[in-house]
């Protein structure tokens, strides 16, 4: 077999409005959670493209905003569209390890996804640090602010086939309920609580398949790495489908520190 050096796939953003499971109404909930009273600073770590960030500095007309993500071209998109939206006088974006984000604290923030910035690195396979995470939050929340936290946690119990293609084992997430003991033990209040429904994740799955669609659209069926791209098409189709759909959850939480 002739060996094909992977292709550069389409960015994900031309696919998905965020790099989570999450619908309209309740990016709207989210928004209005953080923006209702108007928060003075917004603080989002793990910003991904910026695009919960944005949406809640143009509800809060006062409100300054600053991003952070380790990946330079996610910043480079929060950029952009901050400029393409009038809000680059109030946004800033770095793109750094969060871990180096100290003495930044603020009214409202933002943390979806990205509780891997205070634990262990992904590569070391070792069960997500939440409470880790929900320490450094803590620090980062000044007193009666409020925090969106989001999460992957076991919305079933895990099963072989749903946790071979992740990072095959039983113990990588928390369950909900654990989850929410953390976040107490943390100190932070519960205001409301929900799990991404399985249409969000229905979507998110087919967007975040998108780049290989849309990889071979722009390209002949005969191109050599077709082949491959079609496999990494279908291997993510079936760790979805026949694997961890329905028992990889995703909770949000929107809390008061
Ligand atoms: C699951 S995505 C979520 C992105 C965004 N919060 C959203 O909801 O669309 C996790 C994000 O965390 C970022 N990330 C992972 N490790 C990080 C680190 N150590 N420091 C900063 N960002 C990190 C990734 O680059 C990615 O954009």
């Amino acid at each position: 077999m002739t060996h094909v050096t992977s292709p550069e796939m389409p960015p994900l953003y031309e696919s998905l409005t965020w790099l989570t499971p999450l619908s309209e109404e309740r990016a709207a909930h989210l928004v209005a959670f953080l923006s209702d009273p108007a928060p003075a600073e917004v603080l989002d770590m793990g910003c991904g493209w910026g695009e919960l960030l944005l949406r809640v500095l143009a509800s809060a007309p006062q409100a300054r905003g600053h991003g952070v993500d380790a990946s330079s071209k996610s910043i480079d998109r929060a950029r952009q569209q901050a400029l393409e939206r009038g809000l680059l006088d109030r946004a800033t974006f770095d793109s750094m390890p969060g871990l180096e984000v100290r003495n930044r604290r603020a009214d409202a923030v933002i943390c979806i996804g990205a509780s891997q910035i205070w634990g262990p690195p992904v590569e070391d396979a070792k069960p997500l640090d939440y409470a880790a995470a929900l320490r450094a939050l803590r620090a980062l929340v000044l007193p009666g602010g409020r925090l969106v936290y989001g999460e992957a946690i076991w919305s079933s119990p895990p099963h072989p086939a749903a946790t071979a293609p992740l990072a095959g084992r039983d113990d990588e997430f928390l369950s909900r309920v654990d989850l929410r003991e953390q976040i107490l033990a943390a100190g932070f209040e519960v205001v409301d609580e929900d799990l991404a429904s399985i249409q969000e994740w229905d979507v998110f799955e087919a967007g975040f398949r998108g780049r290989f669609t849309r990889w071979l659209e722009a390209h002949d069926d005969d191109h050599p790495a077709a082949e491959q791209v079609r496999r990494q098409y279908e291997e993510q189709r079936a760790a979805y489908e026949e694997g961890y759909r329905g028992v990889l959850g995703v909770a949000y939480f929107c809390l008061r520190g």
